[in-house]
């Protein structure tokens, strides 16, 4: 499906991606990245804030694990799998916290514990995953069968919030139903999956960030705009989340409204891809300033490539088009491959209304890396 431009292209992409992490591996090896202060990885295992899930629990953990597993599978060096490893023993002080874990817990053991349990049968990692997925198990509301997304903290009643990003988690769960034959997990991940297809995505495609049920009786109160522009718009990287997300459900049930869901919100994707391929965070949000969110682009790219494999021939097409134009244009506007910078793709935003915008952040590069290994076609598959 990709031309012989496009397969040079890609060869090259991925040259640059073995360059890059070898030195930066080594570099970040005894680290847990988020971002990057003046170029240089900084590290979450460390609190800075004093939060219970701004250290060692924050959802992006897994990322730079995931990263080494993708590189090991990509090289074969031991090197990477040591680094994971690394990672992985470093998460264990989580369950002690308890209090700093959300739902996030797919996001961070999947592409650390559930991974290496895949790849080297280590029973350890099977008993960390199986553990997460039973506390992910534990925040299903039954009122409104819905996952929880996050605990009390802030000043708002968070017991009836779900949010998009949940699609990205509960493929943990039906991982522990896969190895333990046990349905419950399963069971649960669907009940959430339908609820979303209901109450987060709307008639165009375009998909809510929160909602907020009655944790009580279920129903819903009122959706909130979350990380995007406002309520009723239409952050990016909750689109990403969406497309990917129910794709992911889909190849994990079959269930095929799942697979609906999902091209749905891919196709409204794809039909406000701006010219320029730059993403912005909200499709809806003002001509200016002009914010961009490119883990969005990279995440999407991952979904519109798991699509094509799902779809028939005809439509096949669509979604790689997509696909190659927003890695293409990540490459070649947003991505630094020199040793200025230990991250790969730049412009990230993690929150339309956050002062920082523009900045590096890891499952940027995490993502990035995911479609281009899928592209070339012998990608590990994490979720
Ligand atoms: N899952 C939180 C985010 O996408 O920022």
């Amino acid at each position: 499906m990709l031309n012989e431009n496009d397969k040079e292209w890609l060869d090259s992409v991925v040259l640059k991606i073995i360059d890059k992490m070898e030195w930066v591996s080594e570099k970040s090896a005894n680290k847990i990245p988020y971002t990057t202060v003046n170029g240089e990885h900084d590290d979450h295992a460390i609190n800075l804030i004093g939060r219970d899930d701004t250290g060692i629990c924050w959802w992006t953990n897994g990322f730079w694990g995931g990263m080494m597993w993708l590189m090991y599978h990509e090289t074969g060096k031991e090197h990477y799998r040591e680094i994971a490893n690394i990672l992985e023993d470093k998460l264990d002080e989580c369950v002690d916290n308890f209090y700093g874990l959300h739902h996030d817990v797919g996001f961070m053991w999947l592409p650390t514990s559930v991974t290496n349990y895949k790849i080297t049968k280590n029973p350890k990692s099977r008993k960390r995953g199986l553990h997460m997925a039973t506390l992910l198990a534990g925040r299903y509301n039954p009122a409104g069968e819905f996952i929880r997304a996050w605990n009390d903290g802030g000043e708002e009643d968070t017991r009836g919030w779900a949010i998009i990003d949940c699609m990205f988690n509960i493929p943990l769960l039906y991982w522990a139903t896969e190895e333990t034959n046990d349905p419950r997990f399963k069971l649960i991940a669907m009940k959430h999956a339908d609820t979303v297809m209901k109450e987060f995505v709307r008639q165009d495609g375009s998909v809510n960030h929160i909602v907020e049920f009655d944790p009580f009786n279920g129903g819903v109160i009122k959706t909130h705009g979350g990380q995007g522009f406002e309520n009723g718009s239409s952050w990016t990287r909750g689109q990403s989340w969406g497309l990917y997300g129910f794709l992911m459900s889909y190849k994990h049930t079959g269930k095929e409204e799942y697979l609906n869901t999902s091209k749905r919100i891919a196709n409204y994707f794809i039909a406000n891809i701006p010219e320029d391929g730059i993403i912005p965070v909200d499709f809806r949000q003002p001509k200016e300033p002009r914010w961009e969110d490119s883990t969005a682009a990279a995440i999407a790219a991952c979904g519109f490539i798991e699509i094509a494999k799902q779809v028939p021939e005809l439509e096949k097409d669509m979604y790689m088009k997509a696909a190659v134009k927003l890695l293409k244009t990540l490459d070649s506007k947003r991505c630094d491959w020199t040793t200025d910078c230990d991250c790969i793709v730049s412009n990230c935003t993690a929150a339309y209304h956050r002062k920082d915008h523009h900045f590096n952040i890891i499952y940027g590069d995490y993502y990035f890396m995911e479609a281009i290994f899928k592209l070339k076609g012998d990608d590990l598959y994490i979720w």
